[in-house]
């Protein structure tokens, strides 16, 4: 099973998240590579394969900067998606009321609108909680990893 782990961050807390569940994809029998949504285009899901979304959000509800150029590709050059399956990670601060993880919604919101899946539950890291991040994803991706093997045979691959 290949993974894409896509990073929309300000300050590092997604990317850390990602770079974690990419050192625990093998024991999952999924490779990843962790790239950074700065300079991405929608062209990045032409590559056939699992995508997770690992983004954060900023100013009130925004995505991040380095996410923006990709998440206005999604619009700009809108095109079906149908063939994309994507977990989501979002980190958020529950204190910001109506605009929690409001930069992950923004993604699912526009990346179902192009008929891409979201597959399982989105895992929510709140940094007002009192939970280990790293421990709260890694139990996430573990569930997530089996329900992409089983839900999505045919973009997960048979590695
Ligand atoms: C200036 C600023 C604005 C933020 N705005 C929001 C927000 O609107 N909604 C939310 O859920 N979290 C918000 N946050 C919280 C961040 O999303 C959270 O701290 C996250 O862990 C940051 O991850 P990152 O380092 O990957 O960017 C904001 C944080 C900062 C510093």
């Amino acid at each position: 099973m290949q993974l894409t782990l896509l990073v929309g961050s300000v300050h590092g807390n997604a990317r850390q998240i990602a770079q974690t569940l990419a050192m625990a994809a093998p024991d999952h029998g999924a490779s990843a590579q962790v790239l950074d949504m700065q300079d991405l285009t929608i062209a990045v899901f032409d590559t056939p394969g699992l995508f997770v979304l690992c983004c954060s959000t900023t100013g009130s509800g925004d995505v991040p900067e380095n996410a923006q150029g990709l998440y206005y590709s999604l619009d700009a050059d809108a095109r079906f998606l149908g063939h994309v399956c994507f977990g989501l990670v979002a980190l958020g601060d529950s204190s910001y009321g109506d605009t929690f993880y409001g930069g992950a919604k923004a993604f699912q919101s526009r990346l179902q609108d192009l008929g891409a899946k979201l597959l399982g539950e989105i895992c929510v890291l709140d940094a007002l909680a009192a939970d280990e991040p790293d421990t709260v994803a890694l139990a996430w991706f573990a569930t997530w990893a089996q329900q992409a093997r089983s839900l999505a045979p045919s973009v997960s691959g048979p590695g």
